[in-house]
């Protein structure tokens, strides 16, 4: 892993290959190792940056809470530190919120974007409440039992239990001040649906068929002619360990496609 530092804190990030840059953005209690098993199925031809986002994985995590707007311009940081001009962005649930706070505000710097498994709707009035019992459920009982309640629900019933594993212990590794001020950022995202048509970009919206945390018509909000959807069956919120092979495929064929 590599780092950069911005204002004091440092925002670690792995960077592999040359060409084009594709910018994968993890989701809550995830790091940039959620796309562990994506990267390699990308194949050649590709510059992948990966970073931790704030307050996860090796990064650091000041005190919060943090905002959905902050996170991303940290990965503007980056973007820039790395001399970055444009990327094609995909972000995972909550790097999904983040992709859409980046397009809504810093458009010229993308290509296109795609949202896995995430959606551009804002926190119900009860999932509200929610992100506040799991702040205090972290904050009493720790990462490690926050981390395990969570980690079943995103994956498809049957899912290989070595996947499950892995997804516990990449969450392990995630501070609990981090955690904490990433839930408080989700729950005050507002509603960016309507940038998905607005954008001016290519968009790509990749839903799980068996997701039960986003569920795929909360992800197909738009049928606007610059959206690409697709569903990949068998696969609940964690397609990166589900079906990375078919995951790389649709975003390898969504910048093809983006490209024309
Ligand atoms: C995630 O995977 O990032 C979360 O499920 C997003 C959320 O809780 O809204």
């Amino acid at each position: 892993m590599e780092k950069v530092t911005c204002e004091g804190n440092s925002i670690c990030y792995s960077d592999q290959g040359e060409g084009e840059v594709i910018l994968l953005l993890h989701g809550f209690c995830g790091s940039s190792a959620y796309w562990e098993k994506v990267i390699p199925y990308l194949g050649a031809g590709y510059r992948v940056i990966a970073p931790d986002l704030r307050g996860h994985g090796a990064s650091d995590a000041p005190a919060g809470p943090y905002s959905i707007d902050q996170m991303a311009d940290d990965v503007i940081f980056l973007l820039d530190a790395l001399e970055v001009k444009k990327c094609y962005l995909f972000g995972h649930s909550m790097g999904g919120y983040i992709a859409l706070s980046l397009a809504e505000r810093y458009s010229s710097r993308l290509q296109g974007f795609g949202l896995i498994h995430s959606t551009g709707y804002p926190d119900s009035e009860e999932a509200r409440e929610k992100r506040l019992k799991s702040v205090s459920t972290i904050q009493n009982d720790g990462i490690t039992d926050f981390v395990d309640g969570l980690v079943p629900g995103l994956f498809a019933p049957g899912a290989e239990q070595q996947l499950l594993e892995r997804a516990r212990e990449i969450g392990y590794s995630t501070p609990p001040r981090g955690a904490a001020g990433a839930a408080l950022a989700m729950r005050e995202r507002p509603d960016r649906r309507e940038i998905i048509p607005a954008v001016g970009l290519p968009v790509l919206l990749v839903a799980g068929a068996e997701d039960g945390i986003v569920p795929a018509e909360r992800t197909f909000t738009s049928e606007s002619a610059n959206v690409t959807k697709a569903v990949i069956s068998g696969a609940g919120h964690m397609s990166m360990y589900e079906a990375p092979q078919r995951l790389s495929e649709i975003i390898k064929d969504f910048i093809l496609s983006a490209n024309v």
